[in-house]
């Protein structure tokens, strides 16, 4: 058994600036970092349009109020406060701390720290590496981590939380390259695990992100918070549903329909192009549904509308997106200089995620919390986007909560011992668990599965959704679970097993899946991104209040939670 005082599971940008935190202040902490890719492949590597905090470098009557409050609005009053407090308060700091890191942030000519508009925010806050920021920061803190002697197991697939009585004692985890199962014994678990887009068949995150430590969670009996709130992006790339960063419409780009109208003047006149996601997103869905989207040879009634930026000229589209205008070129065959690109939604974010308080110690209800257990990033819900995220918040938070939740383990691990636990009946339960994905002698390809269910999740879960319609997706899972026991596999090797790897990420997918369409139907108002066609108002007597899921074979129990309210009192809605 493999033992280390710290193992952080995910090495995207929470799980990294963690684990550099703890060795910042404590070197002699023994911290491993355990990745399912190379951390440098991790998902935050594909964040484009940047990270949020009010520098004032652009605009001086910028302040964390202000941030806090586009945050709290944007959330549709659902995030804590005291957790945007927290995430505003710190972060031009840690936009300091990553630029002495070597951070290659985008300048202005006086030499600051550029920083451009984003949807939501009533000031131009938004720092900036062109349309690739995740790839510069995580680049900088991978660097880090060896500098700073933390173990990284790369290409590991963690199968399981070994969580007993409430307390995390450490993970079950299979190489993938040659099917090796491995204990590690520690102090403390973190989850920085990432979210989980691959539960829709249309995303634009990586292949990666199939909610693993999620499901994990659930699976030991932690609850879910707030599941229900998928963010929808506006701009997926039609067909392929890669991102086009919000950074294009941040520097001038506008969204037209079929008859060549910039239509948000219609859903939100005051911020247009740079209204909030859940509603841009509504939007072009609603454009598209009533037949003024476009079709692929230009006609009118199409799938999908226009992202156009041709009026801001090739320099400054090469100089402030090169990314997003090169995927449109290399993905659709669009230059973007001289046409309009092709968008539609794309699931995008997990704003809800394993609940954790502002020190990122993980909860098993409302007032308890686990012993030895931390979350941070995308996985976790400290809910500081409550409904609805506004971009550019979500690297903040990793790297904002990364470091307070490293700062909390380090002082927390001195008082901590290992733990005892049956690891020869946990091996024991892994190596049955393989076997039987192996073995399957069914006649159901498992690609094929994923594709159905992922569809599924997109028909009855996805802008927008009604009673009726999520539990016909709801009954649908239930036929495919079984259905997942008459799959089978073409490989049974132990030698790089990637089906078998996308059997176990099925079974995360199923899992969050139904989470959320149980935590969604559960909730009857429309919220931020939960948009209900039967419900469309917001319920603040009924439903100002938080969702925790918890999950069991035997069906997912609902429970709710207070808000934190300490700031901005709820108000409607507008833009
Ligand atoms: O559009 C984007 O660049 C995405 C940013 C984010 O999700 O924060």
């Amino acid at each position: 058994m493999l033992q280390h005082d710290v193992v952080i599971i995910g090495g995207g940008l929470a799980g990294c600036r963690a684990a550099l935190e703890i060795k910042r202040l404590t070197p002699t902490v023994d911290v491993a970092v355990v990745a399912k890719t190379h951390p440098i492949r991790s998902h935050s590597v594909a964040a484009q349009g940047g990270i949020a905090a009010s520098l004032k470098n652009v605009d001086p009557k910028d302040s964390w109020e202000a941030h806090a409050f586009d945050t709290v609005k944007g959330s549709d009053y659902l995030a804590d406060q005291d957790a945007v407090a927290l995430l505003t308060q710190e972060a031009p700091d840690v936009i300091i701390d990553l630029e002495h890191m070597g951070v290659l942030f985008s300048r202005l000519e006086d030499g600051k720290i550029a920083q451009r508009a984003f949807g939501g925010h009533t000031h131009n806050r938004t720092c900036y590496a062109a349309d690739k920021t995740g790839h510069a920061i995580l680049h900088e803190l991978v660097n880090n981590l060896r500098r700073n002697g933390v173990t990284i197991y790369t290409e590991w697939y963690v199968m399981q939380l070994i969580l007993e009585d409430g307390e995390a004692k450490g993970i079950l985890m299979y190489r993938i390259e040659d099917g090796k199962l491995e204990i590690i014994r520690s102090k403390v678990v973190m989850f920085a695990t990432g979210g989980y887009g691959r539960v829709f068949n249309t995303t634009s995150n990586d292949y990666a992100s199939t909610g693993d430590g999620l499901a994990m969670s659930a699976i030991a009996g932690v609850p879910l918070e707030d599941m229900e709130f998928v963010q929808f992006h506006p701009t997926g790339l039609y067909p392929v549903g890669v991102l086009i960063s919000e950074a294009v419409r941040g520097e001038g780009a506008y969204l037209i329909n079929s008859q060549g109208r910039r239509f948000m003047e219609d859903y939100a006149p005051s911020r247009m192009e740079l209204a909030p996601r859940d509603i841009t997103s509504r939007a072009i869905t609603l454009e598209i549904r009533a037949g003024r989207g476009v079709h692929l040879d230009g006609s009118p009634g199409g799938p999908f509308v226009y992202l156009d930026l041709r009026h801001m000229g090739e320099e400054k589209i090469m100089s402030r997106v090169p990314f997003c205008w090169e995927e449109a070129h290399r993905l659709v065959g669009v230059d973007a200089i001289y046409e309009p690109m092709p968008v539609r939604p794309t699931a995008h974010y997990c704003m809800g995620g394993i609940p954790v308080n502002t020190q990122g110690r993980v909860r098993l209800s409302g007032d308890r919390l686990t012993e030895g257990f931390f979350a941070a990033g995308e996985c976790a819900c400290v809910s500081v986007h409550g409904a609805n995220r506004l971009g550019s918040n979500s690297l903040l938070e990793c790297v904002v909560y990364g470091r307070i939740t490293g700062r909390n383990i380090a002082s927390y691990v001195q008082d901590r011992k290992f733990s005892d636990f049956d690891a020869q009946a946990y091996l024991e339960g892994a190596k049955q668990r393989i076997e039987s994905l192996l073995n399957k002698k069914g006649t159901i390809r498992l690609g094929a599965l994923r594709q159905q269910f992922q569809d599924s999740m997109a028909e009855h879960c996805g802008v927008f959704r009604t009673e009726a319609l999520m539990k016909e997706g709801l009954a649908q899972i239930e036929q495919f679970k079984a259905q997942y026991e008459q799959a089978y596999l073409d490989d049974q090797g132990s030698c790089w097993n990637t089906e078998l790897i996308e059997a176990m990420e099925l079974q995360s997918i199923m899992v969050v899946g139904e989470m959320i369409l149980t935590s969604a139907l559960n909730r009857k108002e429309s919220r931020g991104a939960h948009s209900r066609e039967d419900y469309t108002k917001r319920d603040d007597p009924n439903f100002l209040k938080h969702t925790l899921a918890y999950y069991s074979a035997a069906g997912i129990d609902v429970q709710y939670m207070p808000v934190v309210i300490n700031m901005f009192e709820p108000k409607e809605r507008k833009y």
